[in-house]
């Protein structure tokens, strides 16, 4: 298999320049510095071609500059760029009609559009709270929501994010996520991870510290993302869902990440056959324009003129380029996630038979996550094994990104094809066995010089 020499001299210059005018707290991984892209596939500065497997953090789904989604976006900068969330245009009110169609509800939707994932969590959690009119929310460990005050409250993914950045939003306490590969919580007899948490919320939150009435919302992932791709077992929702109703708490699910076709349907809760109340959105709803959206139930969203708002809301660009993306979403590639993610996980189950470091393959669609692991019995986290495929992945022509403590994320272009799939598996599979045997016999030469003193 070819070998990159990365970087390239023209990518080398340009971090060196990065590096001294743009802010040093992003967390990039590896050098890959974008030329173009066009469907799975992308070019850096130095004219290496990748398959992309991260898709700009599931963004791009469409895949990268699909015609008619260049084209519409081009239509529209002829016609007028902005307008602001002060008047109204057409494209707007047919991204908020498309959105409410699609809905996960069986009430009408209202939208409310923003320009990120983090924008659209803190619509949510500003309308929960003032439609209920309670102070307190739950979210969940390993969640991520976004880095802005409110969104940050919630997002515990990994300590870096708050380090530094405290004090949060007051009135946000965190429960375990259902994990059921490294389940936190101790199950009773005849119990899964899911209903070990719902019970923890109940009897230990709601009988102890937070009284279910004061309780505005659940802010939950119905997938984790960031926090490593963590598929609930079916017990949670359902049983969550019955919290809610109990308490008349609002359930909000956040599917920025996991949302708008990713996993082979609209909405990644649908997979749990639960109707949340309000659901925050971004990422694959313009391919990548910024835009990102908060859709409530239509009785839940009372907060009057003025209560909220933004600039940029509604951008037709970004309008633009949602309504080509839907639509192509849905009459081509939700299916195609379905089908293309399917065979990638089963591709994937048998590289486990073949690999004892990884520890669990799981997702639904195309959001898949591969766990490495030092031991498959202790599942003690592979975190220098998961980085070293992922660079010798890139170095192979394979973009990838990590999540959770050890976990490589598959979350492409909703575009791929079962032949690219192959493509990009074979360098994985190549990435994975080459970064064994280098991590593996580091760590016995290095047990080795421990145990001779
Ligand atoms: C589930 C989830 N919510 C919210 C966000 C924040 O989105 P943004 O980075 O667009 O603010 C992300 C970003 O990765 C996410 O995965």
């Amino acid at each position: 298999m070819k070998v990159l020499n990365l970087p390239g001299p023209i990518a080398q210059s340009l971090i060196e320049r990065d590096r001294k005018v743009v802010s040093p707290s992003y967390p990039r991984g590896y050098p890959f510095v974008m030329d173009h892209g066009r469907g799975a596939e992308v070019w850096d500065v130095d004219g290496n071609r990748f398959l992309d497997f991260a898709a700009g953090i599931a963004v791009t789904s469409t895949g990268h500059s699909h015609p008619k989604v260049v084209a519409a976006i081009q239509e529209q900068a002829e016609k007028f760029i902005h307008i602001s969330s002060d008047f109204y245009h057409q494209k707007w009110v047919e991204v908020a009609e498309y959105l409410n169609r699609i809905a996960p509800f069986s009430e009408d939707a209202i939208s409310f559009l923003t320009n990120s994932g983090t924008e659209s969590v803190e619509a949510a959690i500003k309308l929960a709270r003032y439609h209920t009119g309670r102070p307190q929310f739950i979210g969940f460990t390993g969640g991520f929501h976004g880095r802005t005050m409110g969104a940050l409250s919630f997002t515990a993914s990994k300590p870096y994010y708050r380090q530094g950045f405290f004090p949060s939003m007051n009135g946000v306490t965190h429960v375990p996520y259902p994990d059921p590969y490294r389940p936190v919580l101790l199950a009773h007899p005849g119990e899964d991870m899911g209903d070990a948490v719902i019970r923890y919320i109940q009897e230990e939150l709601f009988e102890k510290m937070v009284p279910p009435q004061e309780v505005a919302a659940f802010l939950v992932e119905p997938i984790q993302g960031e926090g490593g791709y963590i598929v609930p077992p079916a017990s949670f929702f359902p049983q969550l869902r019955a919290l809610c109703d109990r308490y008349g708490i609002l359930l909000i699910a956040d599917e920025v990440q996991a949302g708008v076709g990713r996993t082979g349907r609209w909405w990644s809760i649908e997979n749990f056959g639960v109707e949340p109340d309000i659901i925050s959105v971004a990422k694959g709803i313009a391919s990548g324009v910024p835009m990102g959206a908060m859709v409530a139930r239509q009785s839940v969203v009372t907060w009057p003129k003025g209560s909220h708002g933004n600039t940029y809301g509604g951008n037709p660009l970004a309008c633009a380029a949602s309504l080509v993306t839907l639509d192509l979403i849905e009459h081509e590639y939700m299916a195609n996630a379905r089908i293309v993610g399917a065979y990638i996980l089963d591709r994937l189950r048998g590289m486990q038979a073949a690999h004892p470091s990884i520890g669990d393959v799981r997702g639904i669609g195309l959001m898949i996550g591969v766990e490495f692991v030092q031991d498959p019995i202790t599942r003690k986290p592979a975190r220098a094994l998961r980085d070293k495929i992922e660079e010798l992945a890139f170095h192979r022509g394979l973009l990838t990104l990590g999540c959770g403590k050890s976990t490589i994320r598959i979350s492409p272009t909703l575009t791929l094809s079962q032949a690219e799939a192959e493509e990009g598996l074979e360098i994985f599979e190549e990435a994975i066995s080459l970064a064994e045997s280098e991590i593996f016999s580091d760590v016995t030469a290095t047990e080795v010089s421990i145990a001779k003193g």
